[in-house]
């Protein structure tokens, strides 16, 4: 018998080793410290929302959970209720029609929904074009399937981002599968309108493109703006799906409860490959999420106040200080450009600044890609006394 000790197994993780380390851990191993030495910090960092989520769900959650039957496996399409209650929303709010049976599923938030997405929509060897800056899964979702990718930017004009788009996929063999694209987008605010969506609905089609486009922010928007969706374009289920989810809107973070819409070959491979790798998500989650569906308008609509509060507190607290900044039109951050005097010294080093000298902690732009350096992201997750307890902080470590 061969007594030499086994080797051990080579543990390369070659999937994940091309992921880079998680840029925010800087100031998040901050923050913990200072919190740790009993600093109380402002955290405008972590998009994470505070706002608790509708009593009417919650309510219904709980009923569902005492019932022993909602304890079983679920369906991991969604139950059928849930679907059609996501295509009532739609035609509410868009006046686009879906068929709940073949054009909507459920998935476990829009991350994972965007992660199976890709799984199902690319492959090594093939391209994905994503957003620059951009939320970080928007990039990885790709590339953890195996995909090369490209950035397309979205800091310049709609002609800018047209030129881009062209050159790249021009220039690109074999021919780029899949654009992702996000309005109102996170982190740099942008929004836009339909016309811009017909243009990329004409554009997929002439390049054999298919769009996925993440709709986390299309409940969250002020002063008479309404995001769009893609699907209101005619023919876009042709060319592209949408994610959907109740974390922003609904204020449902932690229940984990998206959708992906449109396309029904494209659902039907996602249901495919969903059936292989879960059993859906707890059925009491998804009765709620039915009624946060159906009767919780009013509620976003309270959601919104909240957030333009925040939004207006922090931003004439920041222009009163000295700190220029433009008021989004949608989402639940402000993207701010370094402060005069700051911008040699790097987004970075700049959220350590204001950590430490200010007590508040952002997301520097860096960690959005490299076009998101010179600016930093709020997250509006504090109240309006706490923004403005924030808006002092940074007085003095601006003064
Ligand atoms: C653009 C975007 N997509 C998706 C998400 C996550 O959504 P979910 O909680 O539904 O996974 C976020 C959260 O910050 C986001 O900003």
């Amino acid at each position: 018998m061969d007594s030499r000790p086994p080797e051990s197994p080579p543990l390369d993780f070659r999937r994940i080793g091309s992921l880079p380390p998680y840029v925010f851990a800087t100031i998040d191993r901050l923050k913990l410290e200072a919190r740790r030495r009993g600093e109380d910090i402002i955290d405008l960092g972590f998009g994470n929302p505070d706002i608790p989520s509708p009593p009417v769900a919650v309510e219904k959650l709980r009923e569902a959970a005492l019932n022993p039957r909602n304890h079983r496996y679920s369906s991991s399409r969604g139950i059928p209720n849930l679907r059609k209650a996501v295509a009532d929303r739609y035609q509410r709010r868009f006046g686009v029609e879906l068929d709940p049976e073949t054009e909507v599923i459920t998935t476990i938030g829009a991350k994972e929904g965007l992660a199976h997405l890709m799984w199902v929509l690319v492959q090594p060897g093939d391209t994905a074009l994503v957003p620059e800056p951009s939320y970080p899964i928007h990039i990885y979702a790709a590339s953890i399937a195996g995909a090369d990718i490209h950035r397309i930017s979205v800091l310049g004009t709609e002609g800018d981002f047209y030129q881009h788009l062209t050159d790249t996929v021009t220039n690109t063999w074999p021919r780029p599968r899949v654009l992702v694209i996000s309005f109102p987008h996170n982190p740099t605010t942008t929004t836009v309108e339909l016309p811009f969506f017909e243009r990329l609905v004409d554009f997929a089609r002439a390049h054999g493109l298919f769009l996925v486009h993440d709709f986390a922010y299309a409940d969250i928007s002020f002063d008479g703006y309404e995001p769009p969706s893609l699907l209101q374009v005619p023919g876009a289920k042709d060319v592209g799906v949408e994610l959907y989810t109740l974390t922003k809107g609904h204020s449902m973070a932690g229940w984990r409860v998206g959708f992906v819409v449109g396309n029904s070959h494209v659902i039907s491979a996602l249901a495919k490959i969903k059936s292989y790798l879960d059993y859906g998500t707890f059925q009491p989650i998804q009765i709620a999420s039915i009624v946060a569906l159906n009767d919780a308008d009013e509620y976003i609509g309270k959601v919104n106040d909240t957030y333009r509060g925040r939004r207006d507190a922090l931003i004439e607290g920041l222009n009163r200080v000295g700190w220029e900044v433009v008021a989004p039109k949608g989402t639940m951050f402000v993207w701010a450009g370094l402060p005069e005097g700051y911008e040699e010294m790097g987004s970075l080093d700049f959220a350590v600044h204001l950590l430490e000298k200010g007590r508040v902690a952002v997301s520097p732009g860096v960690g959005f890609g490299p076009s998101g350096e010179g600016h930093v992201r709020f997250a509006l997750v504090e109240n309006e006394h706490r923004i403005r307890q924030a808006v002092r902080g940074i007085r003095q470590v601006l003064e």
